[in-house]
């Protein structure tokens, strides 16, 4: 058992924290923001993942896992110092290090010789060195540590991950990381930090660029008369490209891939290396956004004046993240063009302050009453099992943009509705 402080209560930190905490460790999350902390320590989980609040209460239960208010507690007594922080996209597309530069000078001279300090937060390479420069002490280490854990899936991931990532330049505070995960049944990789900090930029960049060939080749699916659904599957069943992330869909997005990727063109740029490849990708996705609010425009007699149904707005299934969600791009477009836009999704309950002209409603029926169109956008299971004859009832014109081919095909074509798909 190791005594961890996890910096950062948010989808990663809480994750990490309450996940330590049940591989037997004692975990204390420190978090600025009070209101966040006061629901964690009543057991009520800020954020929405399959899961998190069963684990939540076992930490609380177990006595393991403690929240504390950073500025206003005393920091804990910790040896590892997981910096589980935000590292948003800056204006000019590198990721700004602020929070961590502020957290690694506040908690530096305070924590205790011997301590490790692990960059949990996506970083760019070379940050474990300058983290040890801010801190400035000899007798604590820097220690990289990326996180891949998915959103809507995240307890999983993190607790039966294809790999833990360790890298560092001291090989025992290294070995010592890793050991945290003992009881994780996954292949380590030992490295040194720079590789460590690549990797994770290299699996999500190399990823967003699977996602923008897919939705490609979806395109050429739909000009050329095949179908995206037996291509990919065709394609994946090659097992040196697998059958995971063949889906193609409105565009990729959510809290990482948009600001990785632009993150990492930015490297890549500091060390004078034209990475048009990622570039392309990127483009090729706003692309898809402006391919997916054109179905939409095409399906309706005159978008300025139609009403749009629409099912989902988070960037994906099981999660109540919305940052740089397709759907709000979309939605963008939509309400651009004119259109009244009506959209539920099970977790959005408020109007959106960026797309002030769109309404939210608490029902998928009530999103599709009167409206000329629907448009899915984000994969909610629920939408497979909605009643599509009082959607047809609800719905006269019957058009469906299903940007994630995620309705039941048969279903759709027993109804009669219009449906048009991404490669179909
Ligand atoms: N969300 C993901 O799916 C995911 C997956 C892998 C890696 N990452 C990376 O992990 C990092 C964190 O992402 P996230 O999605 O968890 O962010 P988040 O915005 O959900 O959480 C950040 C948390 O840090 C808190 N915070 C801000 N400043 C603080 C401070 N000085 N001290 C203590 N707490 C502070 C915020 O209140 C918030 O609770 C990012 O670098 C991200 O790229 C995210």
């Amino acid at each position: 058992m190791a005594n961890v402080a996890v910096i950062g209560g948010g989808y990663v930190g809480l994750t990490t924290a309450v996940c330590l905490s049940h591989l037997g460790h004692r975990v204390t999350c420190i978090d600025v923001d009070a209101q966040k902390v006061e629901l964690m320590r009543d057991g009520v989980s800020p954020i929405v993942e399959e899961g998190i609040d069963e684990m939540l209460s076992y930490g609380l239960g177990s006595g393991l896992l403690t929240f504390s208010l950073l500025g206003e507690d005393d920091l804990p007594d910790a040896e590892f110092w997981f910096l589980c922080l935000p590292t948003p996209q800056s204006d000019d597309g590198s990721a700004d290090l602020t929070y961590i530069e502020t957290a690694a000078q506040t908690i530096g001279p305070k924590i205790p010789a011997g301590s490790v300090v692990i960059n949990k937060s996506t970083v760019p390479v070379g940050t474990a060195e300058s983290v040890f420069a801010l801190i400035g002490r000899d007798d604590v280490s820097v220690v990289s540590n990326p996180e891949f854990l998915r959103e809507g899936t995240a307890i999983n991931d993190f607790l039966h991950p294809d790999r833990v990532v360790v890298g560092s330049s001291d090989e025992e505070a290294a070995t010592r990381v890793a050991m945290l995960y003992a009881k994780v049944a996954a292949p380590a990789v030992i490295c040194g930090a720079r590789s460590a900090e690549l990797i994770k930029y290299g699996a999500n960049s190399f990823l967003a660029t699977k996602l923008s060939y897919v939705n490609a080749v979806a395109e050429l699916c739909e000009l050329l008369g095949a179908d995206a659904d037996d291509v990919m599957m065709g394609i994946g069943l090659d097992k040196r490209i697998g059958q995971g992330f063949l889906q193609p869909g409105p565009g990729w997005g959510g809290s990482c891939f948009p600001k990785d990727t632009s993150a990492l063109l930015k490297i890549a740029e500091t060390v004078g290396y034209d990475f048009a490849m990622l570039e392309e990708a990127r483009r090729i996705n706003v692309e898809q956004f402006d391919r997916t609010a054109g179905k939409v425009e095409d399906i309706v007699a005159d978008i300025s004046s139609a009403r749009i149904g629409v099912w989902g707005l988070t960037f994906k299934s099981g999660t109540d993240d919305l940052r740089d969600s397709p759907a709000i791009e979309v939605v963008s477009r939509l309400l651009a063009l004119g259109a009244n836009v009506v959209a539920y999704d099970p977790t959005v309950t408020e109007p959106l302050a960026e797309l002030p002209g769109l309404e939210i409603v608490k029902d998928p029926y009530s999103a599709v009453s009167g409206a000329d169109a629907l448009v899915v956008l984000t994969e909610w299971p629920e939408f497979q099992s909605v009643d599509l004859g009082k959607v047809g009832e609800l719905m006269p014109s019957r058009q469906i943009v299903d940007g994630r081919n995620h309705l039941h095909r048969r279903a759709l074509e027993r109804y009669k509705f219009n449906v048009v798909g991404v490669g179909r």
